[in-house]
């Protein structure tokens, strides 16, 4: 087998999960300002399977074949010429961005300055389950909200991937949060940290929460529309499915803003790692794949409620 070729996830045309398909690809090449990443496991998301279905053609037009995946967790193999800030043999993991992906392969390319050091604390598995969702919430609630200790967060879909680093986020930083779950997730969302729990299948959490500061909302339509009642003067509701449409609230004392998440891996990954490594953060527990169940597992993340992520593992 030559050597410039690497076994890869791809899809030739958009799909069902039966598009998926285990083959061969060329390996790619770093540019002056890329490492090769030797992938040890690619975290499985949402988005994947959007982009699979065609969903978002429209924003990345990406040429077929393609191979998904944005999570990366590695081993840096070599670097390009211009690389001076990671060295082979050092274990990283990285969010690609989301116009580059690649990662459902044996190799991946990444700029460098992306990529942060692999928290020592977990296995590749599970530092491939964090990077964008960890950022998506550091994002939502640091840089978008300015979280300050001792405001009031409600998160929705707290036993999800984001929704699971907000709570901890929102408690490291000496703020109260208030969390929605199924019934199945409440005491899961209890053990994360919520101050108050509720149960979005018997309850209506405008009932129940008030005067909230910040709603971090990750699942939309209606449940963002009611959400804006909880939110106090000033507040501001931050959602990740405000792609498709602007969020506008209805009083002008009140803010909205979507959340895009934004590869950064040199600072906010890296202080994200060192959370975990220290015990402040506990990452999502994941579910293990070989690469080859690809489609199975995108199968699963599109039609289950399951908590904790996917992860394709390569070997
Ligand atoms: N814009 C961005 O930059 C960005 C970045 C990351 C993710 N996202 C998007 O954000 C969303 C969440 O991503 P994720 O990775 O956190 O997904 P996830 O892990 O699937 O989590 C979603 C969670 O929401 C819960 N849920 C479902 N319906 C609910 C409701 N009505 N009220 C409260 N909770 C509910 C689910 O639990 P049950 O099974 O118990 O219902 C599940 O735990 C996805 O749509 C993803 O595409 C966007």
């Amino acid at each position: 087998m030559a050597t410039n070729m690497m076994d890869a996830i791809r899809l030739h045309n958009y799909g069902a999960p039966a598009v998926l398909v285990y083959e061969k690809a060329s390996r790619p090449e770093p540019q002056a300002d890329e490492v090769l990443i030797r992938v040890h496991a690619v975290g499985v998301n949402p988005a994947d399977w959007k982009i699979r279905q065609g969903y978002l053609q429209a924003k990345f037009p990406f040429p077929l074949p393609l191979i998904l995946g944005y999570d990366v967790a590695g081993v840096v193999e070599t670097i390009g010429a211009a690389v001076t800030t990671v060295s082979p043999g050092e274990t990283i993991f990285a969010m690609l961005p989301l116009n580059q992906l690649g990662a459902y392969a044996e190799y991946v390319v990444a700029n460098a300055a992306l990529i942060a050091p692999k928290p020592m604390s977990v296995d590749f598995a599970t530092a491939a389950g964090v990077p964008s969702i960890a950022l998506t919430a550091w994002q939502a609630l640091f840089n978008l909200a300015d979280l300050q200790p001792g405001q009031t967060i409600l998160i929705h879909g707290a036993s999800g991937g984001v929704g699971s680093f907000a709570v901890q986020y929102a408690k490291w930083k000496g703020a109260i949060a208030i969390g929605t779950a199924s019934t199945a997730k409440l005491e899961f969302i209890q053990q994360l940290g919520v101050d108050q729990a509720i149960d979005y299948q018997t309850e209506r959490f405008e009932e129940i929460a008030a005067d909230v500061d910040v709603v971090l909302d990750t699942i939309g339509g209606g449940t963002r529309q009611r959400s804006w009642q909880t939110l106090k003067s000033g507040g501001i509701l931050i959602s990740t499915e405000g792609a498709a449409e602007p969020v506008v609230s209805p009083s002008s004392a009140l803010r909205g803003a979507p959340i895009f998440v934004e590869p950064t891996g040199s600072n906010q990954l890296q202080q994200i790692g060192q959370l975990i490594d220290s015990g402040h953060l506990n990452p999502s527990t994941v579910e293990v794949f070989p690469l080859q169940e690809a489609a199975t597992v995108h199968d699963a993340i599109q039609n289950g409620h399951r908590r904790g992520k996917f992860v394709l593992q390569i070997d």
